[in-house]
């Protein structure tokens, strides 16, 4: 059995998502459960966030496909870094990461091990292209990412393993009835809120259009939080803010922005709604609702499969009837509300929690060394 795990994890850094935010979580872990190191590609709000938590951090340089010599230069940064530090593993996180960079992992002795945050497409060139070096494990965070894996030949080891969600801290009631003020939200009012990347298959349009039904129905709100990072993002946010007029929902649908406080903001609203068209890998976001003690409701696709039980939640399937419906139920029901927030936090902890994570985490990886 290993001590202090000293893991390598590496991953890109220009953008921010869930696997950005786990990869943050980590670099808070007890000491004493692991000490992770973190090689990335570009410098950007990962990056910082990561040295603020003063974790050790090595640049590898920005990688563009189209360019093999950035491919060849950061090849060689990495070698250069296991050549000058031991690790017991090292861990690329998602599939370009692991076509980058498999080679110079397993030419400094290392057996190399994927972290796949997606659902693959076995057809996709990547993959293909990957499993000309298997990955001598490949950990997923779901059911749901690990089955495609089965048409990949040669078969590999999987390990599923849910990403790690810290519990949040505690969270001053002022701040939350502050955020409720600053938004214009009555103290009986139920605010339903989504938190995502602004990417249509997250399901924005499913959750307005099913409150576009609920327009004669008194006592809701609906907070749409972040903002957009790619250009087919800020078109897509434009058709959002037409929709909710056309609806004529616009006095009671407001986007709040990206959040620094995305605790509190989870803790000021009332339901987290997140109807995503196409199955999400996992959804960190769910278990973090659910550690506010917020009910969910989704669609009944991918990870939230997993995560969500009909205890703190409901999952619907592909009509909008059903959304209103299970909206209108959390709306109406405050005993059901609260039987559901009772709930949540210990299933979020159970599925997600740094104890479980730790533990599974470190199974996958001795299986390897095994
Ligand atoms: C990716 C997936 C998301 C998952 C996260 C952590 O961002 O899209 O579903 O929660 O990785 O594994």
């Amino acid at each position: 059995m290993l001590n202090s795990l000293n893991v390598l994890h590496i991953y890109s850094g220009n953008l921010f998502g869930g696997v950005e935010r786990m990869l943050i979580s980590l670099a808070t872990l007890d000491a004493s459960q692991s000490s992770p190191h973190f090689a990335l590609c570009f410098e950007g709000r990962l990056s910082y966030a990561l040295q603020e938590a003063d974790a050790p951090v090595t640049f590898l340089g920005p990688v563009r496909f189209r360019n093999p010599l950035s491919v060849l230069r950061a090849r060689r940064e990495l070698a250069r870094l296991l050549r000058a530090r031991k690790f017991d593993a090292v861990v690329c996180h998602s599939i370009w990461i692991y076509c980058i960079f498999a080679s110079p992992v397993a030419r400094a002795g290392h057996a190399p091990i994927l972290y796949l945050h997606d659902i693959p497409d076995p057809k996709n060139t990547f993959y293909r292209w990957a499993w000309r070096r298997p990955p001598a494990l490949c950990i997923v965070n779901s059911k749901a990412t690990a089955a495609p894996l089965e048409q990949l030949r040669p078969p590999v080891r999987v390990r599923i393993v849910h990403p790690l969600v810290n519990p949040p801290p505690p969270i001053d009631p002022t701040a939350i009835q502050q955020l409720r003020a600053q938004w214009g939200v009555r103290f009986e009012e139920i605010v339903i809120l989504q938190a995502s990347r602004f990417d249509p298959w997250k399901g924005h349009r499913n959750l307005l259009q099913a409150l576009g039904t609920m327009r004669d129905v008194p006592g809701w709100r609906c907070w749409i939080a972040g903002a957009p990072q790619r250009p087919h993002e800020e078109t897509y946010r434009r058709e959002l803010g037409r929709m909710i007029e056309s609806l004529g929902i616009a006095e009671r649908v407001s986007f709040i922005g990206h959040r620094d406080d995305m605790d509190t903001t989870l803790a000021a609203c009332d339901v987290y709604c997140q109807p995503n068209e196409t199955p999400e890998p996992f959804g960190m976001v769910f278990v973090e609702a659910m550690y506010a003690g917020k009910p969910v409701v989704g669609r009944a696709l991918g990870g939230a499969v997993e995560i969500v039980t009909t205890e703190c939640g409901i999952l619907c399937p592909a009509d909008a009837g059903a959304l209103t419906a299970a909206l209108r139920r959390l709306l109406e029901d405050g005993q059901l509300r609260k039987q559901m927030s009772e709930v949540g936090p210990a299933r979020a902890a159970l599925l997600s929690g740094p104890e479980q994570f730790s533990k599974h985490f470190r199974a996958a990886l001795e299986s390897v060394r095994a």
